[in-house]
């Protein structure tokens, strides 16, 4: 092999530069500027000429990322600084926070009139703690923390993760240590998990495990087919480089060196910044695109840390503020059946109850007979439950070995479990139902509730217990046998003061004029939700026009497709439903006939197909879309060629990738919310 001539050098060395700049801004500034197209032709270019000149492979060229050297176990490594761990604060709320500062006031000898302490509040990443040894600014060794005094080498591993540079920017000391936590964010999490259920190999049970054994592999180019991030907070072993003063310059040194570090960090002054920080932080964790188990306080300045050491393997001027869990472990006591109004049988989980995400969970929805064989749920496992924010609790995964001997199946019965009519499932779909229809006593519960409820007909107190118990007396078989109830009838009830039954009978006053809106709505047509009851209701303005429809009318209604049609079409002509509808009627329930919205066809909505995805911070899913429809917009559920907005909140999912595909107009909710103000 010749050795490379001067103009080849140069040309590898700009090669690089430019590969590692593209790098730099996809994986740390998430801002590509190249092409991906580019950016291909320069690696292969790169790795044509190191194949010429083997000279050229330096240990920080980007071709050496790829991975592939086999180990037949991980090197140890003796961390040249031990890596620490912190002490965690186990009061969960404010408190915490409080009780650091005393402790840190203290142990500095202040008393109460010194000034308040300024520190560093960050996010605890919940990942793995790695050491990056850069020597004259070269990434030489990448370490686990092992014991903090010992850890393992994975270095041929961390080589492959892109957001970590091989080489530090404007920094040559003689060594310098980063530590820090590598994670894997959800969205990655859920495309990893995707790919390998497509493969037919297992998934991994939370981002965490999944970026530890991706971390721990001895074969660096499954590593590299794992997509991992990393945050710095910190440092190690130091040689050759001056250290600022205070542990916000030291992040942000890291920074510029082009190494990741996390933007939610704060400088904050006294306890009462770090309860703000808390709270803050605690707001967003749900939104943030990767998993926290909570927050870290750190004494700012290094002079006061110094001062402050360590306690056994604890430094004294940090301390972990913990959120809730959000996962826990549990068992299954039992798997039952919900009936839901329209005769779905929903199977769910009764948990041994736990405390997670801040509530105690006793049930968790198993949604469908498909779903309890996906995860295998049976009675008697062990199982890791997850509830996060707002969200429904869930079950993530079962413990497989945690599973006893007589641990038992779910099967979906053959007939309901409340009123032993046949349960069907048909083909197309994953639920099972119910056929008894309004014979079946649940499915009858479930409709006269979703007629009572607050956005149909509004009867306030016409809760779960009360109909129970109107339908369990015999009283009430059809809505319209609500309006019959009296004073007497009611008083013969269980627990029924005399206070609370002219309430209710108020109520039910008040809910015979409504709008026809609410009315088709409270109806419970399937498929007919809150949104599409309003469309009818401004396009047909009346109850008869609608009764009267057929499927060719209803699907002039801006997004009524044939399904809505059909369901429509199918509950009119149901002597059952028309007999309830005339009995409401003479029973006095009446409807303001509604004057068609007028529409602004210069409104930039105007004939425009939305597409929502993500989560919006400020507009409920269901308050958007109705905006964007009383604007003579249309929303889609898919993106196509036709959509001329996508509107993506947090965590947008895949139609995201399909909008940038096809060059569709991407929105934010601000974006959105001005487009609908104009
Ligand atoms: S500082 C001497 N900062 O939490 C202080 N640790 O026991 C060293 N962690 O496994 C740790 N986020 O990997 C620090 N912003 C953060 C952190 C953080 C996550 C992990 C760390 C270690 C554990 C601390």
């Amino acid at each position: 092999m010749k050795a490379a001539p001067e103009s080849v050098l140069a040309r590898a060395a700009q090669l690089r530069r430019e590969i590692e700049q593209h790098n730099y801004n996809y994986y740390v500034l998430d801002r590509p500027l190249t092409p991906d197209a580019e950016y291909d032709r320069l690696f292969r270019e790169l790795e044509e000429l190191e194949q010429l000149h083997a000279e050229l492979s330096t240990p920080d060229s980007p071709t050496r990322r790829v991975g592939g050297q086999l180990l037949a176990q991980l090197d140890t490594v003796q961390h040249a600084a031990p890596m620490l761990s912190i002490r965690t604060e186990t009061d969960i709320d404010d408190t915490g926070a409080e009780k650091f500062d005393s402790y840190v006031r203290r142990e500095l000898g202040l008393d109460g009139s010194a000034a308040p302490i300024e520190y560093m509040a960050e996010l605890k990443f919940d990942g793995l703690a790695m050491s990056l040894r850069y020597e004259g600014g070269l990434l030489v060794q990448a370490a686990t923390r092992g014991n903090g005094e010992v850890g393992e080498n994975v270095t041929q591993n961390v080589r492959t993760i892109h957001c970590i540079p091989l080489r530090l920017q404007g920094v040559t000391a003689e060594v310098l240590e980063i530590r820090g936590e590598i994670y894997m964010s959800h969205g990655d999490f859920e495309k990893l998990n995707e790919r390998q259920r497509s493969n037919g190999d297992k998934t991994f049970v939370n981002p965490r495990n999944a970026a530890a054994g991706a971390v721990r592999q001895l074969d660096s180019a499954i590593t590299a087919q794992r997509p991992l991030s990393f945050f710095a907070y910190g440092l190690g072993d130091v040689r050759g480089w001056t250290v600022p003063t205070s542990h916000s310059e030291v992040l942000d040194a890291i920074g510029r060196m082009g190494v990741p570090v996390n933007a939610q960090r704060k400088v904050v002054v006294g306890a009462a910044g770090l309860v703000a920080f808390h709270r803050d932080i605690g707001t967003v964790r749900d939104q943030l695109p990767f998993d926290i188990d909570g927050v870290v306080y750190k004494v700012n300045s290094l002079r006061l840390q110094y001062q402050l050491g360590f306690r056994t393997r604890e430094p004294r001027w940090a301390v972990a503020h913990k959120y809730p869990p959000q996962e826990e472990i549990t068992t299954v006591l039992d798997i039952e059946l919900h009936v839901g109004r329209t005769g779905v049988l929903t199977p769910t989980a009764r948990l041994q109850p736990v405390f997670v995400g801040g509530v105690t969970v006793t049930n968790a929805t198993l949604h469908n007979e498909d779903e309890v064989r996906r995860k295998d749920v049976r009675i008697g496992d062990t199982v890791i439950v997850r509830r996060a924010g707002d969200v429904i609790p869930e079950i993530v995964s079962i413990l497989p070995e945690r599973r006893p001997a007589d641990a038992l199946e779910f099967r979906m019965p053959e007939q309901c479990p409340v009123c032993q009519s046949a349960v069907i499932r048909l083909a197309d779909e994953a639920a099972s139902r119910c056929s008894g229809g309004l014979v079946c006593p649940e499915q009858r519960k479930q409709a006269l509730l979703h007629f009572a409820s607050r956005r149909a007909m509004d009867i306030e107190g016409m809760g779960d217990k009360l109909t129970d118990q109107l339908v369990d007396a015999g009283m009430v078989r059809t809505p319209a046998d609500i309006y019959k109830l009296d004073l007497l009838k009611l008083a013969s009830l269980d627990r029924m003061g005399e206070k609370s039954a002219a309430n209710l009978l108020a109520a039910i006053e008040r809910s015979r004029n409504t709008t026809l809106a609410r009315f088709v709505f409270s109806l419970g047509i399937r498929n007919v939700g809150e949104s599409t009851a309003q469309d009818l209701a401004r396009y047909f303005g009346g109850l008869d026009q609608l009764m009267a429809a057929d499927a060719t009318a209803l699907q002039q209604v801006p997004d009524v497709g044939p399904v809505v049609a059909e369901s429509v079409v199918r509950f009119f002509a149901e002597p059952h439903n028309l007999a309830v509808i005339k009995d409401l009627r003479n029973e006095g329930v009446t409807f303001s006939e509604v004057a068609p919205r007028p529409v602004n066809p210069e409104s930039p909505v105007f004939g425009k197909t939305f597409v929502l995805t993500g989560t919006l911070e400020n507009l409920a899913r269901d308050d958007a879309q109705r905006r964007i429809r009383d604007k003579g917009g249309k929303v889609s559920g898919s993106v196509s060629k036709k959509t001329s907005y996508l509107v993506a909140g947090t965590d947008p999912g895949s139609k995201f990738d399909k909008a940038q595909a096809l060059g569709v107009t991407i929105l934010d909710e601000a974006g959105l919310l001005a487009l609908l103000d104009q």
